[in-house]
């Protein structure tokens, strides 16, 4: 059962509050505020807060994750982000071509493990939470290379050109709800672009984007060599799959 993300019954009037601000944001071309953003994620997420006691949680703090993580440490295994898309669908999204799969802000999710059920690539767990991190070790052994890093220096933490695959389930939904979201999602696909091989992916599974994220997302891409296609299949009413291909250079 998912307790992190899933249920969410009894709470849609303010799912349709928040729809119509989100489509509000989409409609006047603006970037989705940090606030709608951290709105959003907190909606869905009242659990967290009754774990962490904590009502301005700060997703994207690394300081917070960790002491999220450190808090309740017998409940992390029961943590799974965007629970309404289920992870043998995302896993049909992994090249069955892929020889080497990297998850990025990875948390406790059991998505590697599913991954390996049906595909041999390799897999590699990258988190910023040394005690997430910790127990991933304990579950996985040394069947998986776990890393403890900042995602947004992927290419100081991972060769260049060595991976086929990146999955991102939920740490750019923790970027947007920073301040200053653009910064850490730049340093990202341009770590992302580097240490992927060309014909590469990058899987991203977040709330939907709004038009004006896309278009950033996409004119980041330009500079590093992704290139997006969203709402991809899969992709339900709160949930979107975007798959960005790193080009041949010329
Ligand atoms: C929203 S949770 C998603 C967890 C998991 N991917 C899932 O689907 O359930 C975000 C995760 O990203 C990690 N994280 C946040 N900032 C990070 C960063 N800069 N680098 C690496 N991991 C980060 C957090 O520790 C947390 O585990």
């Amino acid at each position: 059962m998912s307790v992190f993300f899933g249920s969410h019954q009894g709470f849609g009037w303010i799912f349709m509050w928040l729809t119509a601000a989100f489509k509000r944001s989409a409609a006047w071309n603006l970037p989705i505020s940090s606030h709608d953003a951290r709105a959003m994620i907190r909606t869905s997420t009242l659990s967290l807060e009754a774990w962490s006691g904590d009502s301005n949680f700060d997703y994207s703090s690394t300081a917070g994750w960790e002491s999220y993580y450190t808090k309740d440490q017998i409940k992390i295994p029961l943590t799974e982000w965007h629970s309404s898309v289920t992870l043998e669908s995302l896993a049909n999204h992994v090249p069955a071509w892929a020889s080497s799969c990297l998850m990025i802000g990875c948390g406790t999710s059991h998505f590697p493990e599913v991954v390996r059920a049906g595909h041999t690539a390799k897999i590699v767990l990258l988190d910023s939470s040394p005690t997430c991190i910790r127990e991933l070790k304990s579950r996985y052994g040394c069947s998986m290379c776990c890393i403890c890093g900042d995602a947004t220096r992927l290419s100081e933490l991972v060769e260049p050109d060595s991976m086929d695959c990146i999955f991102d389930k939920g740490l750019m939904d923790a970027f947007f709800c920073g301040d200053g979201w653009t910064t850490p999602t730049e340093a990202l696909l341009k770590g992302a672009s580097s240490v992927l091989r060309e014909g590469g992916i990058y899987l991203l599974v977040s709330y939907r984007l709004s038009a004006s994220s896309k278009e950033f997302l996409e004119s980041v891409g330009n500079q590093v060599g992704l290139d997006w296609k969203f709402d991809c299949t899969g992709s339900n009413e709160r949930v979107g799959i975007s798959i960005a291909t790193k080009l041949n250079r010329l």
